[in-house]
């Protein structure tokens, strides 16, 4: 296993390998740092994104004609969202909880990959209830087709790339036009709270949590790697500028973390 002796988190590398040391007491201690959280807020973006591919259905049905035709698009239409929901791809899905909570909530998968380039992490996702392939891959590039997936999911994993207009761009590259890109993520922080939280509290507490059960180190990176990212307002400002539109925002415990849903533009 690869070793992370050079401390730059704008290096890849480094990001990799330090996912890898950390693996095996990930999930561990993504859901004690997070009071189990983690858990709530991912089944909270797979129902939003239920609900959106079924008022996606109702207004295909709703825009066809009458007779023979609407029959034709009712059944085109069933047709393309069996095809709609088939097509997943959990991207940074590190040891697959999402892609395992999308799947409790929108069906089994027609085609379902878990993308990750922490070879570790795909790993831990083995056992697991999910259908979804694991591929190592890079966010920022990745070896799939234009319009390949109807849904991206990303957990966790944009303020780990080191450009995160550049991902959006290649997320939107592999999602058809109308497909759906998840969010879930902890953004720089505005409010007071959330300030108090990220700059007092979690500096307190995670590298020791992180320390005591994995790799100090590890856990000072989340940290600052929270503080250095975008705030959520901006985020959603470069989503914008690189294919695609706000579905909506949603803040988790009160903005600790927060769902951001977009869809793909056309262009
Ligand atoms: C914090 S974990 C999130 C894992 C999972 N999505 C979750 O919800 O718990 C971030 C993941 O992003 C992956 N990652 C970071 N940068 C990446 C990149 N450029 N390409 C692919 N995966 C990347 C890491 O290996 C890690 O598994």
């Amino acid at each position: 296993m690869a070793s992370s002796t050079k401390k730059d988190p704008n290096d890849k590398s480094y990001v990799r390998a330090m996912f890898d040391e950390i693996s095996s007491r990930y999930d561990f201690l993504n859901h004690s740092l997070s009071c189990f959280q983690d858990i709530l807020w991912r089944r909270a973006c797979c129902k939003e994104i239920r609900r959106e591919l079924a008022k996606d259905a109702v207004r295909r049905e709703g825009n066809c004609c009458d007779g023979k035709r609407r029959d034709r698009e009712r059944r085109d239409g069933k047709r393309r969202d069996r095809e709609r929901r088939g097509r997943l791809l959990d991207l940074c899905g590190g040891t697959g909880d999402f892609a395992v909570t999308y799947e409790k909530f929108n069906g089994p998968q027609e085609r379902a990959v878990l993308g990750d380039f922490s070879y570790g992490m795909l790993k831990g996702a083995e056992g697991k209830k999910t259908s979804a392939a694991p591929v190592q891959l890079d966010a920022m590039k990745m070896p799939f087709g234009e319009a390949t997936f109807d849904v991206v999911l990303n957990g966790f994993g944009m303020r780990n790339v080191p450009d995160a207009a550049g991902a959006l761009r290649e997320s939107a590259r592999v999602l058809d036009v109308g497909g759906y890109l998840q969010i879930l993520e902890f953004f720089s922080p505005r409010n007071a709270f959330n300030k108090f939280f990220y700059k007092v509290l979690a500096p307190l507490f995670i590298p020791v949590m992180g320390a005591f059960f994995s790799k100090r180190d590890a856990y000072e990176y989340l940290v600052n790697s929270v503080l250095n990212f975008l705030s959520v307002e901006d985020f959603v400002k470069l989503a914008e500028e690189n294919g695609f539109e706000l579905v909506h925002v949603k803040p988790c415990f009160w903005g600790v973390a927060y769902r951001v849903l977009l869809k793909k533009r056309a262009v």
